[in-house]
């Protein structure tokens, strides 16, 4: 049996970030993972850029029961420190939409600054290790593994969420906590495409590849980003983020053409007397396909100084109020991130430890609270590890 002081279980974003904060306290910490590499989701982030934190974190960028349970944590390690840990390194980047923080070069960037913080404390990541069990005797963790067996004396748990098994994703972190008796809340795919109806997934096939700028809603949330037409349904940034707040079952609204007013616009153009077809009319806003797709051709090929007022408003409530009941997700496969998991009430705002458990930590995704797209889950990755990081 080795002693240790701290073992973090997952080499991800924050199993890494947490090593890195108990190691600078001279605690001895060994992370262990599953892969054989650490850090897997980091290199596949953004595209291979890793969207690593964005300039506006606010804690309502955050779905959890308990709200208010990220708001410490985003507080006391903020994009702010994570920014100047990236420029200590002259790690390279750049602002896209809506704050979003990329890496000029690659996600590796990312990735080998952290093992390079890890190095320099003395954190040893030892990989390809399978977690047999986990005990609590007296005051210690023991745990037995494919590659020996460990004791130590605090525990963390930054196994992630179960999105993209084939990463290495496993419900490892929710077994702990339910063995230790912690409510783990249900599980979802988030921040993931949707698929459609049969009929639906017929009629807009023929648009895969087509992306629009689009606000979608539900009754909780609105988002104004492009939507994306694919051969299983639907994708892109609005229907990700929308996708947080779906639940099965219910529909979404989709308003293909938020810049303008369409009754407004054709009832003028009918007015200055323009001549031209309801289709090319409208082929002007959207792409062709998208347009003969949403209306039938009879309407379609009319003048639009043949168009009633009603019939105007019929065209235009298609266009900006696409109201469709997805069928489902995607799922796991292909979702960025899990909504749900171990229930922050158990666990200390301030430190990240199981408040049952003493010792027990849980850091990262594993935990109930999902960002939106754009550098929030990173980030909250970060602030929640540096905090267990100071206690643990
Ligand atoms: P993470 O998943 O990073 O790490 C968990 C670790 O635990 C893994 O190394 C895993 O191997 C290990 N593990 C799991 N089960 C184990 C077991 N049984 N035994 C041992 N080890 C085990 N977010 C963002 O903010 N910006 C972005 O650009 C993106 N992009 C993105 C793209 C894609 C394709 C995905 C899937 C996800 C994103 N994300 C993202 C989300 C982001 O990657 C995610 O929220 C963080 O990586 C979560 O960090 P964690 O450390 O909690 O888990």
């Amino acid at each position: 049996m080795s002693d240790t002081d701290v073992i973090i279980i997952g080499a991800g974003a924050s199993g890494l970030m947490c090593a890195i904060e108990a190691g600078k306290r001279g605690r001895k910490v060994l992370v262990l993972d599953h892969a054989n590499k650490a850090g897997k989701k980091i290199l596949m982030s953004g595209g291979g850029r890793c969207n690593f934190t964005n300039y506006s974190i606010e804690p309502g960028n955050y779905i959890s029961h308990n709200p208010h349970f990220c708001k410490s944590a985003l507080s006391r390690y903020t994009q702010w420190d994570f920014l100047a840990l990236i420029g200590r390194y002259q790690i390279p980047f750049h602002e896209r939409d809506h704050g979003q923080l990329f890496c000029n070069d690659s996600a590796k960037d990312i990735l080998e600054l952290l093992l390079a913080e890890c190095n320099k404390v003395g954190v040893v990541v030892q990989l390809n290790t399978h977690i047999d069990s986990v005990e609590r005797l007296t005051d210690l963790f023991h745990l037995k593994t494919n590659n020996g067996n460990f004791s130590c004396q605090s525990l963390v748990i930054a196994t992630g969420g179960l999105s993209i098994p084939k990463m290495g994703a496993t419900p490892l972190g929710y077994k702990i906590a339910e063995q230790f008796g912690i409510k783990v809340l249900p599980t979802s795919a988030a921040l993931v495409p949707f698929t459609l109806q049969p009929e639906d997934k017929e009629k807009f096939s023929a648009l895969s590849g087509i992306a629009v700028p689009c606000v979608v809603s539900n009754n909780r949330q609105s988002f104004s980003e492009n939507v994306l037409f694919t051969h299983r349904g639907l994708s892109g940034p609005a229907i990700l983020q929308i996708s947080s707040y779906w639940r099965a079952g219910e529909e979404i609204v989709i308003n293909l053409l938020p810049q303008v007013n369409l009754e407004t616009e054709l009832k003028s153009k009918r007015q200055q007397k323009v001549k031209n077809k309801l289709k090319t009319i409208l082929e002007g806003y959207l792409p062709k396909r998208l347009v003969s797709s949403f209306l039938s051709d009879d309407l379609l090929e009319r003048s639009l100084q043949d168009l009633s007022d009603k019939q105007i408003q019929r065209v235009a409530d298609q266009l900006h109020c696409w109201t469709i009941k997805p069928n489902g997700t995607e799922g796991y496969r292909t979702a960025e991130v899990t909504s749900g998991g171990v229930d922050c009430d158990a666990v200390s705002s301030k430190t990240m430890e199981s408040k049952q458990v003493q010792g027990l930590y849980f850091v990262g995704e594993v935990l109930d609270v999902t960002g939106w797209l754009g550098g929030y889950n990173f980030q909250w990755a970060w602030s929640s590890a540096w905090c267990a990081g100071q206690y643990c």
